[in-house]
């Protein structure tokens, strides 16, 4: 079986992309997945998660692949890991005038686009929608969502947020990811909050969970 790949992606930087790439391998990780995930971004955030690790042990537990030098031709690149995984996750960069994050979506089932609940971040998303939507039309296989993360805690999404979302043409996980401070320390500490027993991570771990459940009933 080849591994199904989910691009997280957004041309507005800053929202959440590394985080929720990492956070959603390590979840996968922990179902018994077979988890690669592909650093697309010149920035090389995972890369440099992963390496800030105090130790082996107590590090990223699945593999990180820099792959953020393969420009538009990403897709090859990935396509040689595909029969050792079940699931490969590609942290997309910010910017859609490059060619990856396009590539990638024609290679992917799964396409996560996360934004917050300001209005500035989600209209945005209006260019990255078009290019979702222009991959749809070769690679059918592709579904795409909106995940809100950095919520404020308890207060509810509204109504209007959600059908503004909805209305740019896809629709929004159940689950979102409030702000938890628990997500800085776990890049500083190269962990992620699944390895960390603090109230606030055990809380986002749960969260991060959820997430990566509804992710994997997209999966054909
Ligand atoms: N739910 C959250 N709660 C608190 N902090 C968060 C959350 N999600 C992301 N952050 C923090 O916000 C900052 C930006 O996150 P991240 O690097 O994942 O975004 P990005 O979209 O990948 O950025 P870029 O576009 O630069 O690649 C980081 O410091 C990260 O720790
Ligand atoms: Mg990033």
């Amino acid at each position: 079986m080849a591994a199904e790949i989910i691009a997280i992606t957004q041309q507005k930087g800053g929202v959440g992309k590394s985080t929720i790439a990492m956070h959603l391998g390590a979840a996968f990780h922990e179902k018994g997945k077979r988890v690669l995930v592909v650093d697309a971004d010149g920035q090389n955030t995972l890369v440099h998660w992963a390496s800030a690790a105090s130790d082996e042990a107590s590090g990223i537990p699945f593999p990180i692949v820099n792959l953020s030098e393969a420009g538009a031709q990403i897709h090859r690149e990935i396509r040689k890991f595909v029969s050792d995984y079940d699931v490969i996750v590609v942290d997309c960069p910010p910017s859609i005038t490059e060619k990856v994050s396009g590539v990638v979506l024609l290679a992917a089932s799964v396409a996560i686009v996360p934004t917050s609940s300001s209005p500035a971040d989600y209209w945005s998303s209006v260019g990255l929608v078009k290019l979702i939507q222009q991959a749809q039309v070769m690679n059918e296989d592709l579904r795409a969502v909106f995940l809100l993360n950095k919520t404020e805690e308890k207060r509810m999404l509204t109504r209007e947020l959600k059908r503004a979302l909805e209305e740019l043409g896809f629709p929004l996980l159940k689950t979102q990811i409030p702000t938890r401070e628990c997500y800085k320390q776990a890049m500083a500490l190269g962990q992620t909050v699944l390895q960390m027993t603090d109230r606030g991570s055990r809380l986002a771990a749960t969260e991060i969970r959820a997430c990566a459940d509804e992710v994997l009933a997209m999966l054909p």
